[in-house]
């Protein structure tokens, strides 16, 4: 479909490995917006917009506790499996949009909240600049990440092998090891960071090796989708070597300890 925007990762076709690769408990989700709350930096209740919704998870918790959500991605697959989570009684709808053209009015959200969106969008200010759009005077703008979840030693081992190939820019946005970018767009807005502590706030997982194996070879990871064929392919081979070689080969397991990072950017004054 042609677009006026430059090009963003639509998530369509990882849609059926999404919530078991990436899942951030809705018990963590929870954690943090009790403290936010309680920290008077998030309403009590209202209009959400999740924008990069996916499947949900971020905003699925907040639905749950009765705020009228509404959720938008370009995913079409994504959006169906959010909309199949919603229980009965509950306010939320997900639909697909593109956060640099949102379907809605000026000022129609008491909150934002976006996850793991801005580093798949080449313009992604265009995205920041239409989240600010449809943000009410004195809504905040919350950026959830799930840190230390990725850092497998397998995915660590490919994207060197991805590096060592010259190839340094993985993401079309930002990159999301830092939000240095994405402070200064939104200080150049108006808006401030309120640094707010949610490191505690974290889960484990157990993956093996050969399961990161088998998201590389089916091209799950969204960083990589830009990397060309050839090398993907011989990355792809030295690593599975190397896997093999190491103690434990395919079935070692590694135990992840993510925890959540949050940013709330608010209108100055
Ligand atoms: C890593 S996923 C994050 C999904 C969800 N926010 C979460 O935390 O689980 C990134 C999502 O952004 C969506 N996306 C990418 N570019 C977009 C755009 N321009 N507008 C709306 N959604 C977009 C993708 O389709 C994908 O579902």
């Amino acid at each position: 479909m042609p677009t006026r925007f430059g090009l963003a990762s639509s998530f369509s076709t990882v849609a059926p490995h999404y919530d078991a690769t990436r899942h951030i408990p809705a018990a963590s989700l929870h954690a943090c917006y009790d403290r936010l709350i309680a920290a008077g930096l998030f309403p009590g209740h209202g209009r959400i917009c999740d924008a990069g919704c996916g499947t949900g998870q971020i905003s699925l918790p907040l639905a749950e506790r009765g705020y009228m959500v509404a959720g938008y991605d370009i995913a079409a697959e994504m959006v169906r499996l959010a909309q199949a989570k919603c229980r009965s009684g509950w306010q939320a709808s997900y639909a697909v949009a593109d956060v640099r053209a949102l379907p809605e009015a000026d000022a129609a959200f008491d909150a934002i909240v976006v996850s793991k969106l801005f580093m798949h969008i080449a313009d992604w200010e265009l995205a920041c600049r239409e989240l600010i759009r449809v943000a009410r005077p004195g809504a905040p703008l919350v950026h959830i990440r799930d840190r230390d979840a990725y850092g497998q030693a397998v995915r660590r081992h490919f994207t060197n092998r991805i590096r060592a190939a010259g190839i340094d820019t993985l993401f079309l946005g930002p990159d999301p090891g830092s939000s240095a970018e994405l402070v200064a767009f939104m200080a150049a807005q108006g808006w401030t960071r309120i640094p707010v502590a949610m490191s505690d706030i974290a889960w484990r997982f157990e993956t093996s090796a050969g399961d990161t194996l088998r998201g590389l070879r089916e091209r799950i990871f969204a960083e990589f989708w830009y990397v060309p064929e050839a090398v993907y392919a011989q990355a792809l081979a030295d690593t599975e070597a190397w896997a093999e070689a190491e103690p434990g080969g395919l079935d070692r397991t590694e135990i992840m300890t993510p925890h959540l990072a949050v940013e709330v950017f608010r209108p100055e004054g």
